[in-house]
């Protein structure tokens, strides 16, 4: 398979579109059979529900080259249960997990020219999701909906890779109690434009949210859970109903336990006790694991004793075993690699 002409090391993380996508209809209460597709338009009526009432979920995921050549991708079951999840809190239908997989691994086999090489820096982004296609006005969930994944090449998703980021404390909230922060939504990211262009306006890389009750609990980024490391090199992750399970931090928190001997704890984190933690980092598919340096809450700074050069010691360490396993360098757990080719 010739790789297509691609400067993989100098990709960011963009869409680039790629030959096929993944495609099936649910009508009449089923879904069809569904199909790859070359077409990377969609055409739908001016008043379809997820242009009407953004009745739409996603997931993400991405394709690796492993060391010894082969393409695999990391607990896609994992992301077909969260979809499954999503759709059940937007009243939705199911896309069956069997299937879901199944289109992931076709998807990712049409476009095996854009899967970056081993080394490169850059991997191949999945993104499946699923939106509410007939028309609806009087606000109801759709009858139609269509499932599609298509694939992009991407490389870091904050520039700079592994370079510690400075990181703003919204104002604003991301989820609701009892709301949909929990699920892969697309209206939770389209709550959060206003505070990113914000936050890089004022020359952050990206906000931490806090909890949406109280706001003296650490929730999330927009984008990634959040990781901290304690002086005595424990690993802490903010627990709530309100942040996404992100899929990353779940195998941290196992590979933190069971790989490098850590202790780990799950639970709610005070904005007051950031002060003394050791290193924080930001982790999902599209971040990885990216350290924080500095976190700013209107003006005052609290700088982590990792710095500003360098990812700690404890996340590196995390880092280099996650990163291990997905490139195949590491034996993973039971489960975790899906082999497509
Ligand atoms: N939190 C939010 C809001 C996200 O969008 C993501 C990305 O998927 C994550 C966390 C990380 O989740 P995962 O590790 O499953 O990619
Ligand atoms: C992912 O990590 O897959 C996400 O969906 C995060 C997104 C903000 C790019």
């Amino acid at each position: 398979m010739e790789k297509k002409d691609i400067d993989w090391s100098s990709l960011g993380f963009g869409y680039v579109k790629t030959d096929k996508r993944y495609v099936s209809w649910f009508k009449n209460g089923a879904w069809d059979d569904g199909a790859l597709v070359e077409d990377d338009t969609i055409t739908m009526s001016e008043c379809a529900g997820v242009l009407q009432y953004a009745q739409t979920i996603f997931e993400g995921l991405k394709a690796y080259t492993t060391e010894d050549g082969h393409i695999v991708c990391f607990r896609p079951d994992l992301n077909a249960e969260r979809l499954e999840q999503s759709a059940a809190r937007l009243e939705m239908p199911v896309f069956p997990k069997d299937r879901f997989i199944d289109a992931v691994v076709k998807t990712v086999e049409a476009n095996e020219a854009y899967v970056p090489p081993y080394g490169s820096g850059a991997t191949l982004y999945i993104r499946p999701y699923m939106f509410g296609y007939n028309p609806v006005i009087g606000v109801k969930p759709a009858d139609e909906y269509q499932f599609r994944v298509f694939t992009t090449p991407v490389g870091p998703y904050f520039k700079g890779g592994a370079k510690p980021i400075t990181i703003k404390v919204s104002d604003f909230d991301r989820a609701a109690p009892h709301g949909t922060g929990h699920i892969k939504a697309g209206l939770n990211y389209a709550m959060s434009l206003h505070a990113i262009v914000t936050a890089h306006k004022e020359g952050f890389d990206e906000n931490m949210y806090l909890d949406p009750g109280t706001r003296t609990k650490v929730e999330e980024t927009g984008g990634a859970n959040f990781l901290f490391i304690t002086k005595d090199n424990k690993v802490v992750t903010p627990k709530s109903d309100s942040i996404l399970p992100s899929i990353t931090r779940r195998s941290l928190m196992y590979v933190a336990e069971k790989y490098l001997g850590l202790t780990v704890e799950h639970r709610e984190v005070y904005f007051d006790e950031l002060k003394d933690f050791a290193e924080c980092g930001l982790c999902g598919t599209a971040a990885v694991i990216s350290p924080v340096g500095k976190i700013v809450n209107h003006g005052e700074e609290i700088c982590l004793p990792s710095g500003m050069d360098d990812m700690g010691p404890i996340t590196k360490k995390l880092y280099d075993t996650l990163t291990g396993i997905q490139m195949g360098r590491m034996e993973a757990p039971e489960g975790w690699i899906k082999v497509i080719k």
